[in-house]
């Protein structure tokens, strides 16, 4: 069996990660539709989707609402499910709310949401739309509604800003910085006028890092409001690192074909491994399938200058495929044993639930589909 249809089968959580514009978002929708094929009742929780798709999905708005995906439009694309699926788009700074809401003491919570800093915290602190996705993938996995949650990540250039985010969270709150900012000894309305006053030392410079533009007597006041949460923050990013680190969760890593991407790929899954990170998979999706000897033949049939024109096209297709082909050569090498997936690129983008599902069959298929054949016929010495 593929290895991603038996992570589909047998684990409870499965993150894509990977570069930007791959075909993160994409590919989670189409996971989860073939977990539900499978029979697991699963939800996918995507992150900014493309509008069409979020529409395919029957998501017309944030909000951290999963809503089941259409039965009606199901049976339109043609597609029979064992079991339901669901879809929601993380809605990042509600789950921020949220989570907030959820551990603050009463008297505390007013004051945070109605903190300048923490309004912008999603842009201001390093990571903390990593870590917000990965809470809200700890809350849907503990609810224990779904059986299988396959969570679209944001873009990040390296694997260390996403899957680090909960540690990072981690290591802030245990730094002498964050205990010396928020030991309640220190509470009172002097608090900010002695941070700003520091001026150069290293602890405002190290605040100026995290916080960019952001005062540092907004910071004081956040960091005062938060000092009561120190504890339980800690607390649940050790629950999400430890989800990430189980044998209930998988990471698929996503790339493209493109010669600069393979290095970068590498030392992405280089690094998800020493996370000690189960990586089921590394997916390369867009893979130029080339022409067929079948169909190229149709072009012989053509008159001029119309067989030229088609000829022309077809080897430009082909010289794709070919160094498509070599660089998932290599980049299998790179990554073994690691087992490494294509998905075709298809005309068109993938925004209908048909397309959904054809390009999850890729994932999971046990046979070759033809397009990925195409291509092997089409690149030398295959
Ligand atoms: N196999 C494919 N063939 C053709 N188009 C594809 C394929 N996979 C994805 N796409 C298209 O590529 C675009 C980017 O895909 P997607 O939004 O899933 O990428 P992403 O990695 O989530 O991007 P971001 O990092 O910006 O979140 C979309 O328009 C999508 O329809
Ligand atoms: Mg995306």
């Amino acid at each position: 069996m593929r290895p991603l249809a038996e992570a589909l089968r047998s684990r409870g959580v499965v993150v894509c990660v990977g570069p930007g514009g791959v075909g993160k978002t994409t590919l989670a929708a189409a996971l989860a539709l073939q977990g539900a094929a499978l029979g697991r009742n699963s939800l996918v929780c995507t992150i900014d989707p493309a509008r069409r798709l979020a529409s395919a999905l029957g998501l017309a708005e944030l909000g951290n609402l999963a809503r089941p995906i259409s039965a009606a439009e199901l049976r339109a694309a043609d597609i029979r499910l064992a079991a339901p699926v669901e879809a929601m788009m993380l809605d990042m700074k509600q789950s921020w709310d949220e989570l907030i809401a959820r551990s603050a003491p009463p008297q505390q919570r007013d004051r945070i949401l109605a903190n300048r800093f923490y309004q912008s915290l999603s842009s201001a602190l390093a990571g903390s739309q990593e870590y917000i996705a990965l809470e809200k993938l700890w809350e849907l996995h503990a609810s224990g509604k779904h059986q299988l949650v396959v969570l679209d990540t944001p873009p990040t250039a390296h694997a260390r800003d996403f899957l680090d985010a909960p540690a990072r969270v981690i290591d802030f709150l245990g730094t002498d910085t964050a205990k010396w900012l928020l030991k309640p000894a220190l509470r009172g309305a002097k608090l900010g006028f002695r941070l700003v006053g520091l001026g150069g030392n290293l602890i405002s410079r190290t605040l100026s890092g995290i916080v960019g533009g952001q005062t540092l007597a907004d910071l004081a006041a956040f960091l005062l409001a938060m000092s009561s949460l120190n504890d339980e923050f800690q607390e649940r990013a050790r629950a999400v690192s430890a989800l990430l680190a189980s044998e209930e969760t998988v990471v698929v890593l996503v790339t493209g074909p493109a010669a600069e991407r393979r290095e970068e790929a590498v030392r992405f899954h280089q690094s998800l491994l020493e996370q000690h990170l189960n990586v089921a998979a590394v997916v390369v999706n867009q893979v130029h399938a080339g022409v067929g000897p079948e169909e190229a033949a149709a072009s012989t049939r053509l008159p001029e200058p119309l067989r030229g024109k088609l000829e022309r096209t077809i080897s430009e297709a082909n010289s794709l495929a070919q160094a498509d082909a070599h660089g998932v050569r290599v980049l299998r090498e790179a990554v073994a044993p690691t087992p490494l997936l294509t998905v075709p690129r298809f005309p068109g983008e993938v925004h209908d639930l048909g397309a959904l599902w054809r390009a999850g069959a890729y994932l999971v298929a046990d046979a070759t589909p033809r397009e990925t054949l195409a291509a092997a016929a089409a690149a030398p010495g295959a």
